[in-house]
């Protein structure tokens, strides 16, 4: 059976290749060489795509995603919380509002203040001097209402810049900390030793997507500042372009289905998950790939 692409906004002028759903392809048998080209083509295109209906075991999972590169482990960060984990491997991050025993978070725990960042818009692991590059995330268990994740074109946000906004930020650097972005949420009663685990590492603003050629932003909530400018300049750029790039048209909101597994290109679009009900379960993992080095070493 081969995979059929289907894009999802081809009546938007601007996000025709924005979201595709890729099906005929059952994702716990073994990835043929043509079927992950086709896969990672359709990534290149339309920067997140959409499995339906997949039956996936955590080990099928990372063993999918293994396909399309080294996989970002959540080792570093866990050795520096000392609490009980529900998922057995550091290849896979817990998305679940469940705590270690399986279930529904209390309002205080620890990883309930980490979870909810994921509702600020970000871009997986920016805050890493080699960032985050594919994330997949699978649908165990959704409620039945809320809870979407929404994606956001950064190619054609940059795409649809004035040119003088283009020539201004051409070639410049972000300083990107999770610290940073945990802040905006108050949460900063951080360790020496946690703030030392992961300090403020620099990326481009604007890259040029390896696998497109297309040029696209890079920014979200980890980006704290503009390498030397004033932080307050810096921050209001960031904050216009965070502005600019969620306008509706560059922005796509995904509607889980259990059994849904998502693919996006953290280096070219930004997500955030949107409010449910949290005494309800929201059951996802990711696996997330690693990028090939840090922006800077790759092109502008
Ligand atoms: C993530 C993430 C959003 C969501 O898995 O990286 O940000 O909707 N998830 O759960
Ligand atoms: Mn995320």
């Amino acid at each position: 059976m081969s995979i059929i692409v289907t894009p999802t906004r081809s009546d938007f002028a601007e996000g025709a290749d924005f979201v595709a759903e890729l099906s005929g392809i059952n994702l716990a048998q073994t990835l043929q060489p043509a079927e992950r080209d086709k896969i990672e083509a359709a990534i290149n295109r339309y920067a997140v795509v959409v499995f339906r209906d997949q039956t996936l075991t955590d080990e099928q999972q990372i063993d999918f995603a293994r396909h399309f590169g080294p996989i970002h482990s959540s080792a570093q960060r866990a050795r520096h919380r000392s609490i009980k984990h529900r998922l057995s491997s550091d290849e896979i991050a817990d998305i679940s509002n469940l705590d270690g025993d399986g279930k529904v978070m209390d309002q205080n725990a620890r990883r309930r203040l980490d979870w909810l960042a994921n509702r600020l818009w970000h871009t997986d692991a920016s805050f890493r001097a080699v960032p985050g590059a594919l994330s997949m995330l699978y649908a165990h268990v959704v409620p039945d209402e809320g809870g979407d994740t929404e994606f956001a074109d950064l190619r054609a946000a940059y795409d649809a810049l004035p040119e003088a906004k283009k020539t201004e930020i051409d070639g410049l650097v972000a300083e990107h900390s999770i610290w940073h972005s945990r802040g905006q949420l108050d949460v900063t009663r951080y360790s020496a030793e946690e703030l030392a685990s992961l300090p403020p590492v620099p990326q481009r603003v604007v890259r040029t997507h390896p696998g497109s050629r297309r040029k696209t932003l890079y920014i979200a909530s980890h980006a704290s500042h503009i390498v030397g400018l004033p932080v307050p300049d810096g921050r209001l750029l960031l904050l216009d372009l965070m502005e600019h790039a969620t306008q509706s048209r560059f922005v796509h909101a995904h509607r889980w289905r259990q059994g849904d597994l998502v693919i996006w290109d953290n280096r070219c679009t930004m997500h955030r998950a949107r409010p449910f009900d949290t005494t309800k379960v929201r059951d996802l993992r990711r696996v997330t790939t690693r990028d090939v080095a840090s922006t800077l070493e790759q092109a502008a």
